[in-house]
């Protein structure tokens, strides 16, 4: 997959490429990333990409032309890829987002600073708008990453087989189960029986109860979303019961 990102701080990005999975599906080249920056496309000696918002107001707008300029760059070199703006007016991606993205060949990742960009260049050039939470960041570019970290995990090949695993449908749009490594006992607290023994459809189902138990107490509203199979509407019921034997 192929990521062509538009920003003014493109040294942000060695993080993504030095680290861990994104920098390792980049070096096995199951990942390019290619990184424009609207002040090569300034044609004044300041090299301007930023000016005051008509009608007042606090902060700095990014100017269309250097914009435009570095998006029909990328363009040009990732026809097939559409132009996604991070902004916090966008559409807010959830893990339904990152896999129809994953499934892309290649995306053009718009990054803005200051108060923001031009609106006019929204209208020219942008497919989506997309947010990755109800918060403001200074800039697009840490919202760019967590969204390429979220899609590159799910590429085919990136992670070991161990760690796609976990990718295992039957966890889909529910919360993770707890997790445990050795030792058995520490501080007086135990790793649960059952995932000591070898029983692995125990232990599957002791996961997917967890999941579903774990969801229903702290994301209810994950829930009321998704439809229940007759095992998991009964792992439920089973995980309520326990906790109401145990007084919680
Ligand atoms: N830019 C600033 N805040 C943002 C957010 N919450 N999501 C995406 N891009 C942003």
């Amino acid at each position: 997959m192929r990521f062509d990102v538009i920003t003014l701080m493109p040294a942000l990005f060695e993080i993504v490429r030095g680290q861990g999975v994104t920098g390792r599906a980049i070096d096995r080249g199951r990942v390019h990333l290619e990184l424009w920056n609207p002040r090569d496309y300034t044609r004044d000696v300041h090299r301007t990409v930023d000016d005051r918002p008509y009608g007042g107001g606090p902060g700095m707008v990014m100017k269309y032309a250097p914009l435009r300029a570095a998006i029909e760059a990328a363009r040009a070199s990732a026809p097939a890829s559409p132009v996604i703006y991070l902004s916090p007016q966008g559409r807010r991606l959830d893990q339904g987002g990152v896999r129809a993205f994953s499934e892309r060949d290649g995306l053009i990742l718009l990054t803005g600073r200051y108060e923001g960009i031009d609106e006019r260049i929204v209208d020219c050039c942008v497919d989506e708008e997309i947010s990755i939470g109800d918060y403001v960041l200074s800039g697009g570019e840490l919202a760019a990453m967590v969204m390429m970290d979220a899609i590159i995990r799910l590429l085919p090949g990136v992670l070991g087989d161990a760690d796609s695993a976990r990718q295992d449908s039957f966890m889909e749009g529910l919360l993770d189960c707890p997790h445990f490594t050795r030792p058995e006992t520490v501080d007086g607290r135990s790793v649960p029986e059952v995932l000591r023994g070898g029983d692995h459809r125990a232990i599957r189902r002791w996961r997917l109860m967890q999941a579903l138990g774990r969801t229903w107490q702290r994301r209810p509203d994950l829930l009321e979303r998704r439809v229940l199979s007759q095992e998991e509407q009964d792992l439920l019921e089973e995980f309520k019961r326990s906790r109401a034997e145990a007084g919680e």
